[in-house]
């Protein structure tokens, strides 16, 4: 008979020379995946028996770990603020740090209107919605792949009838007008793609990492463009790479923006600006 313990210990081992010290946590993972039970119970019953079935769902999902593909695209979800959501290879795996951009607007909402300029998975808009019941969000990406992922999302979390997903390339052609814009877009420079980890650089797509070049393009856009799709003091929030802060600030105020100010992550690094529309 197999034991759990026996998986595991074999998984560690197989791990260990490509993840280093997160071979024991993603080992732990991977089995909870595969055998649909919590880490908790896992640890407390490692005796217990391994199904061959369960086993070979295990190995396959250590081979994928093997080749750096991330967890969450192995067990096919990432928790984000309060909800769990869907992760497939055509998606961003939501990041903690964006949670500060949540955290932003709950501060500064509730907001009855709001797009998401690069939804992705739909982390940021779904998670603002569920917080502020009576609002509507349309979600902006120019993946549709990445849309279908939002779609399920909003699906998942009962909130399909307040959303609109659609293509698009960030304010280009948006009819309406909204009380609240949020983006987290592409913002790696083209030459810092290189040094990211191949968990990072061979599973996430591209085009949600990088807009290539200096990493700005997708701010020069929407700077520009988000004054013909927020209302009268509407507030826009704009995730951004540690180090940009001074020259998206200064992009914001070129294009009108007011009040624009910068909020750090919980490593107290630059993450959010903030900026507001001139009232009438
Ligand atoms: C950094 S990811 C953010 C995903 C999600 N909002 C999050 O925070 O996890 C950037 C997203 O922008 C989308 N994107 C890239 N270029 C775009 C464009 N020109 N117009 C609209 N969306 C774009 C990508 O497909 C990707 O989903």
């Amino acid at each position: 008979m197999l034991r759990l313990r026996d998986a595991v210990d074999a998984g560690i081992a197989r791990l260990t020379p490509t993840v280093g010290t997160d071979a024991h946590s993603d080992a732990f993972v991977l089995l909870a995946f595969a055998t649909g039970r919590q880490i908790a119970s896992l640890r407390l019953n490692l005796d217990d028996e391994i199904k061959p079935e369960t086993l070979s769902i295990f190995e396959s999902a250590v081979a994928q770990r093997l080749k750096f593909q991330p967890i969450s695209q192995i067990i096919g979800y990432r928790e984000f603020w309060k909800h769990r959501f869907k992760v497939t290879p055509s998606v961003l795996d939501p990041r903690p740090d964006t949670e500060t951009l949540v955290e932003q607007a709950l501060e500064l909402g509730p907001f009855k209107s709001i797009v998401d300029l690069g939804t992705g998975s739909g982390c940021i808009l779904l998670s603002l919605l569920s917080e502020w019941p009576s609002s509507l969000g349309v979600g902006i990406d120019a993946s549709d792949a990445a849309l279908d992922v939002a779609r399920d999302n909003a699906g998942t979390l009962f909130l399909t009838s307040r959303t609109d997903f659609r293509i698009g390339n960030w304010c280009d052609g948006i009819p309406e007008r909204f009380d609240l814009v949020v983006s987290n877009p592409p913002y790696i420079t083209e030459r810092a793609m290189d040094a990211l980890s191949r968990d990072v650089k061979d599973w996430e797509p591209r085009i949600a990492l990088t807009p290539e070049g200096d990493g700005l393009d997708a701010y020069r856009a929407i700077s520009n463009g988000a004054k013909n799709i927020l209302n009268p003091n509407g507030v826009l929030l704009l995730e951004i790479g540690f180090d940009q802060g001074t020259t998206v600030t200064q992009m914001l105020m070129d294009h009108g923006f007011f009040d624009v100010h910068l909020h750090q992550d919980i490593n107290g690094k630059d993450r959010v600006v903030s900026a507001r529309l001139a009232p009438l």
